[in-house]
């Protein structure tokens, strides 16, 4: 695999932020000029909130290209949009709403959905996106987030079975943090076709499994992040002090 990683840490959250929605906009910027499209890939958890608020805000709220940034989800839970632990849900109040995007450039997992009927779409309308792109990258930007056991999106440590598949989204049922235990999430093979990849993790109890995920051993049955590993893209950790704390 070739891609490369760079770390990043910031003093304060704020720091962490602006730079992290810079990053996105960048991003846009590029892929909106030579491919008239920006496919960005959400993760859920309470990290990224701060992020999708200010992407809602100026300037980034202007200068977005916003309607040529399609939204897709890395993970969702088992719950319907409205439930306040929907990750799509999230996004919608604190971003798309204020923003004002397009209904067509919203792709979200169906959490309203039984979880095999969630994956098994998904799975059926990244694949169909997949043959429209050819031999390009499926998305430009995927934001993953990291639990302190060292999850990411809905890839559990210790779950092997899942990433045989050939398909691009399955699901996962996993307890963790007292959060929906149903999920749907996609698969390495879908995560690996971006040409970014943006881990955004704060806080102390994180800073074991940023140092496994950065530095561990090669270990993917329990360090899961060891799964993502774009063949060309690259893969940016934007860490506070706390979560870079062990490295
Ligand atoms: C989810 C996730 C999950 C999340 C981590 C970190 O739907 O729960 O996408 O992988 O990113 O659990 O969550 P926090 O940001 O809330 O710590």
């Amino acid at each position: 695999m070739n891609s490369k990683t760079v770390v990043n840490q910031f003093a304060s959250l704020d720091e962490l932020i602006k730079a992290t929605a810079d990053l996105v906009l960048e991003a846009a910027a590029k892929a909106a000029a030579s491919r008239g499209r920006f496919d960005f890939v959400l993760s859920g958890g309470s990290t990224p909130a701060p992020l999708y608020r200010l992407l809602a805000q100026s300037p980034y709220a202007r200068t977005m290209p916003w309607n040529l940034t399609h939204f897709f989800w890395g993970d969702e839970r088992i719950v319907p949009p409205e439930d306040k632990e929907s990750n799509y849900g999230q996004v919608r109040r604190i971003l798309l709403d204020p923003i004002q995007i397009k209904g067509e450039n919203v792709h979200p997992i169906k959490g309203e959905l039984t979880p095999s009927e969630a994956a098994k779409k998904y799975s059926d309308r990244l694949s169909a996106l997949w043959r429209e792109r050819k031999a390009n990258p499926l998305f430009d930007l995927v934001l993953l987030g990291l639990g302190g056991d060292g999850h990411t999106a809905s890839l559990f440590p210790g779950s092997a079975d899942m990433y045989e598949k050939q398909a691009l989204a399955t699901t996962a049922t996993a307890e963790y943090g007292g959060r929906p235990a149903h999920r749907v999430t996609l698969t390495p093979l879908a995560f690996n076709q971006s040409r970014q990849i943006v881990f955004l993790v704060t806080g102390e109890a994180k800073a074991i499994a940023v140092e496994n995920a950065i530095n561990g051993p090669f270990d993917p049955l329990h360090i899961p992040s060891h799964r993502i590993r774009p063949e060309t893209g690259m893969i940016y950790w934007m860490l506070d002090e706390a979560a870079a704390s062990r490295l």
